[in-house]
């Protein structure tokens, strides 16, 4: 076997053998792939980063003369790593080269998929979902319906990075199954590094948004135009829809995979669109304190979490927010609104799409769901605690033409609400918004990334 890149290292200290240079400590790094081993006395860790997934051979000596065979790895979705590997006892150096005759791939290794399909299709749901309003707010097309193996190939696709030019990003990147589907991070880095020009969107209960729009300005039309345009954009992704094609075809597992999703192995963009978004709408939470209480008349709530939702519901001060963050899923009713941030809009939302005065600042209202593992909020992630959200509508709610009817006062016409609120009550109604937190969502295996790095 030619060794097509080589890497020597010992201990602490990597040297390339193809310049002579010293690399970093414990890591050398070719163009397009790193390899770092951590060697003991008689184990080691081994990771190898490669974003374009090749088989690497990895050797060891004592003399650099001598190579004895350690192992070969096959790198998935950019990363190999293992701890405890025995090494041979004595042998300070360490290579990887790529194995050159391609190394077929396969579910049982590259996935850690179960052996019966996860519950994508039948989630348990509270009561309330079963009725209006929220059984109106489903926005599922008939014909697209979640299905266990959609949402399982729907699975795979979002945490592949092959979606993306270099093979370095995927749909979880920006959106963090431990931050909600969200991204802890005010803008998001794209494939080459570019920022993303807004906050990453939390997705859980996506399914709901009774409009069917997506987006912070909703400019997707449905769910299943939305979850194409990441891969395309120039800044996310950077792919053509024909390159995605092709490499999920040259895949062995997709076959499957497609296979049972959607009857035959044939790799659409219809197809690949469908099973993503059956995957985001079956991200719906439905076990957090809030939805334990519902059945309960609250009385799992604190005094303080019951403080907060009154003060959200109104039954207690001035506050609006079930005008807009309505419903037990806290998801709006009809209107795409403005919130009062700035004026004028740096972004102007849905007016950046229609050019029109009287839709500067208007904003997909999001669902509080999971709010608590979201951070930062709004658009352009300008706050970075609940604490600082409530404080802005309590006392910053800025006077806009646009401004929605229930953040104004009718004296002086238009002005902004402000709610007066006391320390307490804003700590109250921090705390109702925390109620809303499912842990679940955060852990569920179902959610999770497939991919088997070889830990
Ligand atoms: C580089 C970061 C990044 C990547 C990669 C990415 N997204 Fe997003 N996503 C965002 C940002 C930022 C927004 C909000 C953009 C806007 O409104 O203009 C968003 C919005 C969304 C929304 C809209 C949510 C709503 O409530 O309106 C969905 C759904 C979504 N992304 C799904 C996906 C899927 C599926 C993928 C993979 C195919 C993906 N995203 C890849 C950053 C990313
Ligand atoms: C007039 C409608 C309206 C009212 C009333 C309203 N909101 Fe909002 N809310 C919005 C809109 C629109 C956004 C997104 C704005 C943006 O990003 O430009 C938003 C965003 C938020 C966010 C950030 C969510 C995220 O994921 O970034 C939180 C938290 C929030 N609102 C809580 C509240 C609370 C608490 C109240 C009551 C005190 C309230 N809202 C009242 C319309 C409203």
């Amino acid at each position: 076997m030619k060794p097509s890149h080589l890497f020597i290292l010992e201990s602490a200290v990597a040297v390339s053998l193809l310049t002579g240079e010293l690399a970093s400590p414990s890591f050398a790094q070719s163009a397009d792939a790193a390899l770092a081993i951590n060697a003991g006395t008689s184990s080691a860790s081994v990771k190898v980063t490669d974003a374009s997934n090749r088989a690497w051979f990895i050797q060891s000596s004592s003399n650099f003369v001598d190579w004895e065979e350690v192992e070969t790895i096959q790198v998935y979705n950019g990363i190999y790593q293992c701890s405890g590997k025995p090494l041979v006892s004595g042998n300070l150096f360490y290579r990887a080269s790529v194995v050159a005759s391609s190394f077929e791939s396969s579910v049982q290794n590259a996935l850690r998929l179960p052996g019966f399909l996860f519950n994508y299709a039948q989630p348990t749901l509270p009561p309330s979902f079963n009725v209006p309003p929220i059984v109106q707010q489903d926005n599922t097309p008939a014909n697209n319906p979640v299905t266990d193996a959609g949402g399982t190939l729907g699975r795979v696709l979002f945490y592949d990075k092959r979606l993306s030019f270099n093979k370095t990003i995927s749909c979880s990147s920006c959106h963090q199954q431990s931050h909600g589907f969200s991204d802890p991070r005010k803008f998001s880095p794209g494939f080459e590094g570019g920022l993303t020009a807004r906050n990453s969107m939390g997705l859980s209960n996506a399914r709901y948004y009774q409009r069917g729009h997506f987006f912070w300005d909703e400019r997707a039309a449905t769910l299943e135009d939305q979850v194409l345009q990441p891969i395309q954009n120039a800044v996310e992704m950077g792919m053509t829809l024909s390159e995605v094609r092709t490499r999920l075809a040259a895949e062995p597992y997709y076959t499957n995979l497609f296979n049972r999703a959607f009857g035959s192995s044939e790799v659409t963009d219809q197809r690949v669109s469908r099973a993503l978004a059956q995957f985001v709408r079956s991200i719906i939470s439905t076990r957090s304190k809030f939805d334990a209480g519902v059945p309960v008349g609250f009385s799992n709530f604190t005094p303080q979490e019951n403080l907060g939702r009154q003060i959200f519901n109104g039954q207690v001060g001035r506050a609006t927010c079930t005008a807009c963050h309505g419903t037990d899923n806290f998801v709006p009713g009809p209107n795409i609104n403005n919130n009062g941030l700035e004026n004028p809009y740096v972004d102007k939302g849905l007016g950046g799409i229609t050019g029109r005065p009287q839709d500067e600042g208007l904003f997909k209202v999001p669902s509080l769901r999971n709010v608590e593992l979201t951070a930062p909020y709004m658009h352009d992630g300008r706050f970075k605690t609940l604490e600082e959200v409530v404080e802005f509508y309590n006392s910053g709610v800025v006077a806009h033409p646009n401004l929605s009817p229930p953040l104004r006062v009718p004296n002086p016409p238009g002005a902004p609400l402000r709610l007066n609120l006391t320390a307490e009550q804003k700590a109250a109604l921090v705390a109702f918004l925390k109620t809303l937190t499912d842990p679940n969502i955060a852990t569920e295996p179902k959610f999770s990334d497939p991919f088997n790095y070889g830990n």
